[in-house]
């Protein structure tokens, strides 16, 4: 069993890199064998609409999506950690859902289990849920559970929240 934790925020080790690694502590608690990948640290260029996934290729834009893509199929689980800008996903986030069409098109990750992680301030996570129900509808995957924090933008908010880190871990179990 491996699980991937993919988190979209800026800052490295803030709440949303937290939230996100204590799900993989959950997990590989739990046999799982886990890695953690910060979106900001690859090179992602956006998708271009150029089609050739649709077509029945891969995506062919030459960047480190092609690892991760690669890697995400192999794995069983995803942990996906974004923080809420301007009411939705990162924008960093949004651009690797982009990439993630070749797999739309060609059921890469169909079957795979997913948690959910929206970080913010106080308000406007509705429409990034949205978007992870809507990917996982159409990726053949189940979202076991989509977790809204409210950090007031505390940089501790989640590390100092025993009682939020233990559901974090007990949803990486469930993976
Ligand atoms: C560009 C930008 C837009 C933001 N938009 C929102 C928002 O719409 N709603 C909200 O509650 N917080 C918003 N915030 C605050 C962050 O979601 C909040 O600080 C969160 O804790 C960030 O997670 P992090 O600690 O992992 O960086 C925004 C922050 C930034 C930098």
């Amino acid at each position: 069993m491996k699980v991937i934790g993919i988190s979209g925020s800026p800052i490295a080790e803030g709440n949303t890199d937290t939230a996100v690694r204590a799900v993989l502590d959950g997990a590989r608690a739990n046999g799982a064998e886990v890695e953690f990948v910060r979106l900001y640290d690859l090179e992602l260029a956006p998708c271009d609409a150029c089609d050739a996934c649709t077509a029945g290729g891969g995506c062919v834009i030459p960047d480190d999506a092609t690892d991760l893509m690669a890697r995400m199929k192999d794995a069983d689980a995803f942990v996906f950690g974004t923080p809420v800008y301007w009411y939705h996903v990162s924008g960093v986030f949004k651009n690797f859902a982009d990439r993630t069409y070749a797999s739309y098109h060609h059921k890469d990750f169909a079957g795979k289990r997913v948690a959910a992680l929206m970080v913010q301030h106080s308000l406007g996570a509705e429409e990034a849920v949205a978007l992870f129900n809507h990917w996982c509808e159409d990726e053949q995957c189940t979202l076991v559970e989509a977790v809204t924090i409210n950090t007031a933008s505390r940089p501790d908010a989640t590390a100092g929240d025993a009682g939020l880190l233990a559901r974090l871990r007990r949803l990486g179990e469930r993976l």
